[in-house]
C-alpha cells in the first residue's frame, strides 16, 4: 500500500507533539477560514484536527479546493499543540492538531443523499444507503457490541464443553411455525429445497450421533409478517445437550446471558431468574412473554360478577367466558378520546367491547355499566382492584384466551403512555409449564405450541389420547422485558411417542415418513434423551443496546416488506435462470 498510516484517529495527544505522522480517513468536517483551511479527519477509532496553510504549501491549495465533506484522504504532517484557546478538553485528541505538509485524495464524495447526522431522515433513504449509515456512530457501535456478545458466548459454550457445528442452509422443510424459502433444484425438476427455518432437527440428529453438547451461532430464514422484532433471516444462538433435563438447560443458559451481561454492561444480572408458569403469566400478565418490570395486573372478577344483572356480562359468563379488568391507577380523568382508542385496540385483539368505569371520590363507579352493578358487586370489584378514587378500570367479558389477550395488550399501552416502565432494569424471567398443543379452531385440529419434537410431560402422557389441550410440555421460554429472547424444551427421543405426535397432529404416517422419516428411522437406532433451546441473538443485542428494532442491530436488514433498499433485492432474473430451475412465472392472479 502506497499511503500507509502511521495512527489511526483517535490516538495523537499532547506527548506526541513533534513527531510527523501520515493519517487516513473520511473528511468529518472542512472549514476554509480565510487564510488557513481545517479539517476534522475521522476514521472509527476517533477525530483529528488538520491544519493546512496555503501560503506555507502552495502546491496543496488546488487539491484543497476540491475537498468535500466525507471524502477520504491521506494526510502527513506534524503533530503540533494547539494554541492554548483551541484547546478541546472533550476530545482525547483535542490538545493536538497535524500541521498538513502533504495530501493526497482517495476518493472524493459526492454531495451525500441525507446530512449523517440528522436523526429525523427516513429509515428507507438510511437502508438504500446503509454504508453511510454505519459511519455514524450508533450503529457501528451496535454491531461492535454483537460482536462483543458472539464473542462471550462462543468463549462460554467452548468452556462448558460445547463444540459449534455448522448445520445445511440448503435443506429441507422444518415446521417452525412459519412459511419456508424455497430454492428450486435445477438438478431435480420439480423438486425444491427450503431454507432452514431453524437447525432443529440437525441439531437432534448430532444428538443421536453422540455430539453430546452443540451449539451454533445459527442463521435462520422465516417468511413471516414482520415485525419491529423480527426479520425473514436472523440469528440464533442455537443449543443441544445429551443426557440432561429442564434444569440444567436453564442453569447453563442463565450463566451464559449473565456472562454476557456482565461483559457488555458491567453488571450481573440476579440468579436465579424469577419462574411463570404459562398459565400464571397469562392470567396475571395477558401474555406468555410478560413485562414484569411494572405493575397493572390483571384482575379476575368473575367470582365478584357470577350474578351480575348486566346483559352482556351474563351472555359472555353464559358462554363460558371470564371478565377481567385492570386498574389504570389515576386514569379517572382520561378523555373520551383515549377510551375509544382503548376501545378500538381491544376490538383489533378480538374484544367485543371494553367496559370502563371511573372511580369517583365516593368510591362509587361510573360509567355505562356502573348502574347495572349492585352494592355487594361495587364493593367486590374495588376490593379485587385495589380500586381509589381518581382510578380507572378496565373490563373485559370474553373468552378467557381473548380478555387475556386484550388487557394484556392494554397493559402495555398503558404503561408506555403513563411512563409506568422504569429504565435500566433487565426483567428476565423464564415462563414454563407450556401446553403442548393448541386446537386450532379454523383447521379443526391440533398444533404444536414450540413444534412437534417437543417432549410431553411424563405425568401427562395419558391424556395424549384424552384431552390432549390439557397435555402440558417439558417446554421453557427466556423473557427480557416483554421480549420472547429464545424457546426451548426437552425432546421426544422415542420413535413411537413421535410417531404418535404427528399423528396427533393430524400428520398421517404417510405424509410423517415423507418430511420426517429420516429422524424417525434416526429414532430407531439409539437417541439419547436430549433436549436445548434457541435465543434470538438479534433480540437480545437489541435489547442490550437500548434499541428499538433489531433492524438497529443488523448490519444489512430488511425492510418489513422483505426487501432490501440497498441491493434492490428481491429482483427479477433471466428467463434462462429460470428455464434452468425449471420454473415458470405467472402473473398474480392467472394461474
Ligand atoms: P423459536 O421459533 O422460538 O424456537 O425461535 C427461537 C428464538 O428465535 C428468535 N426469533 C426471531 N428473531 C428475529 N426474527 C425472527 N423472524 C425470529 N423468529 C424467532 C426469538 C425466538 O425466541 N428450534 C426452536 C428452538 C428449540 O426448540 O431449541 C426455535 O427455533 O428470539
Ligand atoms: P352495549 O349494551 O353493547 O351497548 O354495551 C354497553 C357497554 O358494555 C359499553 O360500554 C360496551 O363497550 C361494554 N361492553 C360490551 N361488550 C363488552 C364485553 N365483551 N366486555 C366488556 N365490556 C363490554
Amino acid at each position: 500500500m502506497k499511503n500507509k498510516r502511521t495512527h489511526t484517529c483517535g490516538v495523537l495527544t499532547g506527548a506526541t507533539v513533534g513527531q510527523n505522522v501520515t493519517l487516513i480517513g473520511w473528511i468529518n468536517s472542512f472549514r476554509d477560514l480565510g487564510g488557513l483551511i481545517f479539517i476534522d479527519l475521522r476514521d472509527r477509532e476517533g477525530v483529528t484536527q488538520l491544519v493546512l496553510d496555503p501560503k506555507q504549501r502552495p502546491e496543496l491549495a488546488p487539491l484543497a479546493q476540491q475537498l468535500r465533506d466525507e471524502s477520504v484522504i491521506t494526510a502527513s504532517g506534524v503533530v503540533r499543540a494547539r494554541p492554548e484557546k483551541m484547546v478541546n478538553r472533550n476530545l482525547p485528541t483535542g490538545e493536538i492538531e497535524v500541521e498538513i505538509l502533504d495530501l493526497e485524495i482517495e476518493n472524493i464524495a459526492a454531495p451525500l443523499p441525507f446530512p449523517l447526522d440528522d436523526d429525523s431522515v427516513n429509515e428507507d433513504l438510511r437502508l438504500k444507503y446503509r454504508y453511510l449509515e454505519m459511519r455514524r456512530s450508533a450503529l457501528a457501535a451496535n454491531l461492535r457490541l454483537r460482536h462483543r456478545v458472539v464473542k462471550i458466548v462462543r468463549d462460554v459454550f467452548d468452556s462448558a464443553g460445547f463444540s459449534e457445528i455448522e448445520t445445511p442452509i440448503i435443506s429441507k422443510s422444518t415446521p417452525e411455525g412459519a412459511r419456508d424459502y424455497l430454492i428450486p433444484s435445477r438438478v431435480h425438476p420439480g423438486k425444491f429445497y427450503a431454507l432452514p427455518q431453524a437447525p432443529q432437527q440437525y441439531k437432534q440428529l448430532l444428538m443421536v450421533g453422540g455430539m453430546e453438547r452443540y451449539f451454533q451461532i445459527a442463521r435462520c430464514f422465516r417468511d413471516e409478517d414482520l415485525r419491529a422484532d423480527r426479520q425473514p433471516e436472523f440469528t440464533q444462538i442455537d443449543v443441544e445437550m445429551s443426557f440432561v433435563d429442564q434444569e440444567d438447560i436453564i442453569t447453563l443458559i442463565e450463566g451464559m446471558i449473565a456472562r454476557v451481561v456482565e461483559g457488555v454492561r458491567g453488571t450481573t444480572p440476579a440468579r436465579p431468574f424469577p419462574r411463570l408458569t404459562y398459565t400464571e403469566a397469562v392470567s396475571r400478565y395477558g401474555s406468555d412473554k410478560p413485562d414484569t418490570r411494572f405493575g397493572l395486573e390483571l384482575v379476575d372478577l368473575t367470582p365478584v360478577l357470577r350474578q351480575t344483572s348486566f346483559r352482556v356480562f351474563q351472555g359472555a359468563l353464559a358462554a363460558g367466558g371470564i371478565i377481567k379488568a385492570i386498574n389504570a391507577q389515576g386514569l379517572g380523568q382520561a378523555n373520551r378520546r383515549r377510551i375509544d382508542e382503548w376501545t378500538t385496540t381491544a376490538q383489533s385483539c378480538g374484544a367485543k367491547g371494553l367496559a370502563t368505569l371511573k372511580v369517583d371520590d365516593a368510591l362509587a363507579l361510573a360509567g355505562p355499566v356502573g348502574k347495572f352493578l349492585s352494592d355487594v358487586e361495587r364493593q367486590g370489584i374495588i376490593q379485587a382492584t385495589a380500586a381509589k378514587p381518581g382510578d380507572l378500570l378496565l373490563l373485559v367479558a370474553d373468552k378467557p384466551q381473548v380478555a387475556n389477550t386484550v388487557l394484556g395488550r392494554l397493559r402495555l399501552d398503558i404503561a408506555a403512555a403513563q411512563n409506568l416502565i422504569p429504565k435500566n432494569v433487565d426483567a428476565f424471567l423464564w415462563v414454563v409449564n407450556f401446553p403442548l398443543l393448541d386446537y386450532d379452531e379454523t383447521d379443526k385440529r391440533y398444533v404444536s405450541v414450540h413444534h412437534p419434537f417437543t417432549s410431553p410431560m411424563d405425568e401427562d402422557l395419558p391424556l395424549l389420547d384424552s384431552n390432549p389441550g390439557q397435555v402440558r410440555a417439558k417446554a421453557y421460554d427466556v423473557v427480557l422485558n416483554g421480549v420472547e429472547l429464545g424457546g426451548g424444551s426437552i425432546r421426544i427421543h422415542q420413535r413411537d411417542l413421535q410417531a404418535k405426535m404427528f399423528r396427533v397432529l393430524g400428520i398421517s404416517d404417510e405424509e410423517a415418513n415423507l418430511r420426517f422419516g429420516h429422524l424417525l428411522e434416526a429414532f430407531s437406532y439409539g437417541a439419547p434423551p436430549h433436549g436445548g433451546i434457541a435465543l434470538g441473538l438479534d433480540r437480545f443485542v437489541m435489547l442490550l443496546a437500548g434499541a428499538k428494532s433489531i433492524r438497529e442491530v443488523i448490519a444489512f436488514p430488511k425492510t418489513t416488506k422483505a426487501a432490501c433498499l440497498m441491493t434492490d433485492s428481491p429482483g427479477t432474473v433471466d428467463a434462462k435462470q429460470l428455464d434452468e430451475l425449471h420454473v415458470r412465472c405467472v402473473e398474480p392472479g392467472q394461474a
